[in-house]
């Protein structure tokens, strides 16, 4: 049992930035990753249909003998995990924007947060954002188009630092001084976001949670693979496999799958 993989799926290649937190975490477990790239963006559909792409996704990987799945798509989480966690007998881990760091070290006490339109409206953001922002400015801002360009490999694109400048000139404005990255894919822009950025805006992903999160329950559960053999990470993507091969690093090899 602990040593059939954990299975992890995005709406595509942002949840790789999840995957690398997990195997430096832990790098005895065996992995399968699923990018739902064809659907891309998530962000932008409905919760019945993100629901449902999630289903898929779940059952695939669930299909391929996965141990625990890694919903690894802050709007598949927000949107789905509650019927995913009702449907089906495995343990979920899934990522929200990390509200309550920010909203607990902030001194302006304002903080910027950056995600998908399905993200921000979800019964989940706003209870979260109601229970540890309530005496802070939370400005909150849609991500539109950011992760069709992520998708299609412009991470350091001219049109990419157009929109991050527009995205982020309100949220300066009201001065924060923390950035939630509140999608999977936006890891992939620090880089940048740190050159547009002033040097005491900070910036906070959930990337490093999601992995503590995973092996605290693999623990619980006596799921940790403990066996330390040549470990199998598996990548699919109904997409493009090479975009998402690059952002690995180009060591693991992607293989088409259509799903
Ligand atoms: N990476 C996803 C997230 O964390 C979804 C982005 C999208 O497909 O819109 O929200």
């Amino acid at each position: 049992m602990s040593k059939r993989p954990i299975g992890i799926f995005d709406s595509g290649v942002g949840g790789t930035s999840i995957w690398k937190e997990i195997n430096v975490l832990l790098p005895n477990e065996n992995t399968i990753y699923l990018a739902d790239s064809k659907h891309a963006p998530y962000g932008s559909k409905g919760e019945s249909i993100i629901t449902e792409l999630s289903v898929k996704n779940t059952e695939l990987l669930i299909d391929k003998g996965c141990k625990l799945i890694v919903v690894a798509c802050n709007t598949a989480t927000t949107n789905a995990i509650k019927t995913l966690r009702e449907s089906y007998h495995i343990p979920f881990i899934g990522i929200e924007p990390a509200i309550k760091p920010a909203a607990l070290q902030t001194k302006t006490k304002a903080v910027g947060i950056l995600a998908t339109k399905g993200t921000l409206s979800s019964a989940l953001f706003y209870k979260t954002t109601d229970l540890f922002a309530r005496n802070i400015r939370v400005i909150e801002q849609i991500g539109e188009g950011i992760v069709p360009l992520i998708e299609s490999g412009e991470i350091r694109s001219e049109e990419m630092k157009s929109l991050l400048n527009l995205y982020l000139k309100p949220m300066l404005d009201a001065h924060i001084d923390y950035l939630v990255l509140g999608c999977s894919h936006y890891p992939y822009l620090t880089p940048l976001l740190l050159k547009l950025l002033p040097p005491h805006v900070k910036i906070i992903d959930s990337g490093e949670a999601v992995a503590r999160q995973t092996k605290a329950v693999l623990e619980r559960q006596n799921l940790l693979n403990t066996q330390i053999t040549q470990t199998n990470n598996q990548f699919y993507s109904n997409g493009n496999p090479e975009i998402m091969a690059k952002l690995l690093g180009n060591v693991f090899n992607v293989d088409y799958l259509d799903f």
